[in-house]
């Protein structure tokens, strides 16, 4: 099947999912999603795969969700539609997951990279949640999976200035699993994706599982927490002067600062 925005193969057991939407840096939009959803639904369908490896370009995982699509958002569109929520799909997918990561991971590329099990990350690497550039907060779990990664006073630094942490800071802080040199990355994601599907399915399911048990029952209040604030930010200017500046090139004026 051709997807529009991935390109999608398997490697004996292993699905492989490369985000392809190179003139945007594989931001985030709404048909990404509903691809990503639609092929993870049916690698978990399949009988034959035992893991997965989600991976971008060597410039970006992903640069975040796709600003121009939410820069005319107001509260009651991002509430009404529970923008972000369908990531909540990715999140859920019950077998083994690798990120693969090289260049920007940044706001929903950071996200999505922690909702797979583990990141294997190449040297290139770049992670940062950089919502509060354009006058919002994280939405799709950051302030909550970054949180319970790499702690209050880290999340706290990445999430209110906005930063980028490289892949050495990013293993040391317990974000990042390995470090590889670029043009290692694949090949060791689909090293151990393959080393995973060999094992039992249930087995590496329920390890998959019980592993997020030990944080999932108060995540999911945080979610949600977290989802309605991000919608509240639609309501104000400062959303739509920080999202129109960046397509505009240009910086930002804040008006309530
Ligand atoms: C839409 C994006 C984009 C994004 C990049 N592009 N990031 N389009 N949404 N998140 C587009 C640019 O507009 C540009 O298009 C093209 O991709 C190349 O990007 P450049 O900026 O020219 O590249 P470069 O100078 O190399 O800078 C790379 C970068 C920068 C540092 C990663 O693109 C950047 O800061 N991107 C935004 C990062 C960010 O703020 N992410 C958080 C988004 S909010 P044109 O057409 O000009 O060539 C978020 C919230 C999630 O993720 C909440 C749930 C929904």
């Amino acid at each position: 099947m051709a997807y529009e925005t991935l390109l999608v193969e398997t490697r004996g057991r292993v699905g492989l999912v490369t985000l392809n939407r190179p003139q945007a840096l594989n931001a985030l939009n709404r048909k990404l999603l509903d691809e990503l959803k639609g092929v993870l639904a049916a690698f978990e369908a399949d009988a034959g795969i035992g893991a997965i490896v989600l991976t971008g370009s060597e410039k970006a995982f992903a640069a975040g969700a796709d600003i121009k699509e939410m820069q005319p958002y107001g509260f009651a569109d991002a509430m009404v539609e529970d923008l972000a929520a369908g990531w909540d799909d990715v999140a859920a997918c019950r077998k083994p997951m690798i990120a693969a990561v090289s260049g920007f991971a940044l706001g929903g590329g950071c996200e999505v990279a922690m909702m797979c099990d583990f990141i294997i990350a190449s040297e290139t690497a770049k992670f940062g949640q950089p919502e509060i550039t354009l006058g919002v907060i994280p939405g799709m779990g950051g302030t909550q999976r970054l949180t319970r990664a790499l702690g209050k006073a880290k999340a706290m630094d990445l999430i209110l200035t906005g930063r980028l942490m490289d892949a050495a800071e990013a293993e040391r802080a317990g974000l990042v699993a390995r470090v590889v040199a670029p043009e290692r990355l694949l090949e060791e994601a689909l090293a151990a994706a393959e080393k995973i599907a060999g094992y039992s399915l249930p087995a590496t399911m329920l390890a998959k599982e019980a592993v997020g048990r030990a944080y999932e029952t108060v995540l999911a209040e945080g979610m949600r927490a977290e989802r309605r604030l991000f919608h509240a930010l639609f309501a104000t200017e400062d959303q739509k002067e920080g999202m129109a500046a960046f397509i505009e090139k240009r910086k930002p004026a804040f008006r309530h600062r």
